[in-house]
């Protein structure tokens, strides 16, 4: 399949999100990508459930919102009300891992599992043929704009070889720090989905800047 972006909301301007959000929809890009942090999970708070709602309203792309928050079990169905069409939660924040992911896709979502950059690939083999996603952390969560870790790569070759041989329909995921000198060699190890905040929303030309990360 060819790759696809999702630009991440987190670096838009919030005093602009219309005018952001249609942006995006008229680019080459995908998917949006929504950024939920509690300041619990993570030492950062975004935004909740009317600014979603708000990029719903606008959006003509589907909303892949990843959540970095604790207990995600609580807020399920709110997530959905507010327009998510991918859920994704976090590999840490789950005790209860696989009860979660039934409860999402029982809500009609895809559902998507994220793993921090310390946490092994390995853990998901028992999760892996259930979940529509996995999302590899390529920065430590919390913020837009930090470095790329090269352990990236390890993960991502690791991972197609779980889902190759569990015979798994997961895309590969990578979210922090993708930008217009790393994204080919992200997709030629086996990325399917390429996160980008500053990179698209720091650029002269946004529009331009998604057109080029779907080159391939
Ligand atoms: C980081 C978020 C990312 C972030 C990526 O915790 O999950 O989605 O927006 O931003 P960049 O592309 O700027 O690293
Ligand atoms: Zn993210």
């Amino acid at each position: 399949m060819n790759h696809l972006i999702a630009p991440s909301i987190l670096s838009a301007d919030f005093a602009n999100i219309q005018r952001d959000v249609e942006m995006i929809n008229k680019s080459e890009a995908d998917w949006f990508h929504v950024d939920i942090m509690d300041g619990m999970f993570v030492p950062n708070i975004s935004f909740g459930f009317p600014v979603i709602k708000a990029i719903k309203k606008h959006a003509t792309k589907p909303l892949d919102v990843h959540l970095m928050i604790v207990d995600p079990d609580r807020y399920l169905q709110t997530f959905k009300d507010a327009g998510a069409d991918i859920l994704t939660v976090h590999y840490e924040a789950c005790p209860h891992l696989h009860r979660t992911i039934q409860a999402i896709k029982a809500l009609g979502m895809k559902a998507g599992v994220a793993i921090n950059p310390h946490t092994s690939v390995n853990l998901l083999i028992d999760i892996i043929t259930d979940i529509d996603l996995v999302l590899v952390m390529s920065v430590n969560p919390g913020f837009g704009g930090q470095k790329f870790i090269e352990n990236t790569y390890h993960k991502i070759a690791l991972l197609q070889e779980i889902i190759r041989t569990t015979k798994s329909e997961a895309l590969i995921e990578i979210d922090g720090g993708v930008d217009l000198k790393n994204y080919a060699k992200l997709v030629d190890t086996g990325a399917n989905v390429l996160v980008a905040g500053n990179t698209v929303f720091s650029s002269p030309d946004p529009t331009q800047t998604i057109s080029d990360l779907k080159k391939i």
